[in-house]
């Protein structure tokens, strides 16, 4: 589910907290037999340029053919030797001067900034702390698809609580995929 959902995505945006720890490909190749693939763009909130070189994003086409290189988005105080290595080996990256106190890139400028390359339809896969920085944002998030899997994941944080008042979340659908339970739902403004 989550790779045809990927599929149907102009780009994946993960946080760098994710990369570090999940090495991930934000490809979209576990699909049924007969669908051809169609990779979204990877994209990764990495303020200070901390990917490292060896990362698999960035293997990108050296391994498959049809994998895109992922676009890096950078704050101002980023090193530019760093962003030179990453551009040698094939990434984009995106600087956008425009931070909050915390001198992360605002959301509304990344967004734009991602919609004028022709991203329109952004998927947010994670972590945690990006997640509650889209939710923190107002009408930057339209659809949320929450799985909810029988696994005990002991001290690990989760989407931590937010401090701003959120939108009602509205069901539109649930289903059972083996033994996780998915929910569809969009947001609504209280
Ligand atoms: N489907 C899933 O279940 C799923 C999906 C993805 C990830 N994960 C899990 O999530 C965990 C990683 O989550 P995480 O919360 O540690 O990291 P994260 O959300 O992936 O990345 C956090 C980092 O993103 C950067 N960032 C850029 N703009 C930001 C903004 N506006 N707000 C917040 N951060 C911003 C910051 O880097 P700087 O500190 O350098 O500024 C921050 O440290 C891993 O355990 C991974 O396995 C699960």
């Amino acid at each position: 589910m989550t790779h045809r959902m990927r599929a149907t995505h102009d780009a994946i945006l993960v946080g760098i907290g994710t990369v570090l720890c999940d090495n991930p490909q934000l490809s979209a190749r576990l699909l049924p037999a007969g669908e051809t693939p169609c990779h979204p763009q990877p994209v990764v909130l990495d303020p200070m340029l901390r990917t490292p070189m060896d990362a698999r994003l960035l293997a990108g086409p050296k391994d498959n053919a049809d994998l895109k290189m992922p676009w890096i988005v950078a704050g101002p105080n980023a090193d530019s030797g760093k962003r030179r290595l990453l551009e040698e080996l094939g990434a984009t990256v995106i600087v956008v001067n425009d931070v909050d106190d915390e001198g992360r890139p605002r959301l509304g400028k990344v967004v734009g900034e991602l919609e004028r390359r022709g991203a329109k339809r952004l998927m947010v896969e994670g972590g945690a702390q990006v997640i509650r920085a889209f939710l923190r944002s107002e009408r930057m998030v339209h659809r949320l698809v929450i799985t909810i899997a029988p696994v005990y994941i002991g001290a690990a944080e989760g989407v931590p609580a937010v401090d701003t008042v959120l939108p009602h979340i509205r069901p539109l659908a649930y289903e059972q995929f083996g033994c996780d339970v998915v929910m569809v739902a969009d947001l609504q403004k209280q």
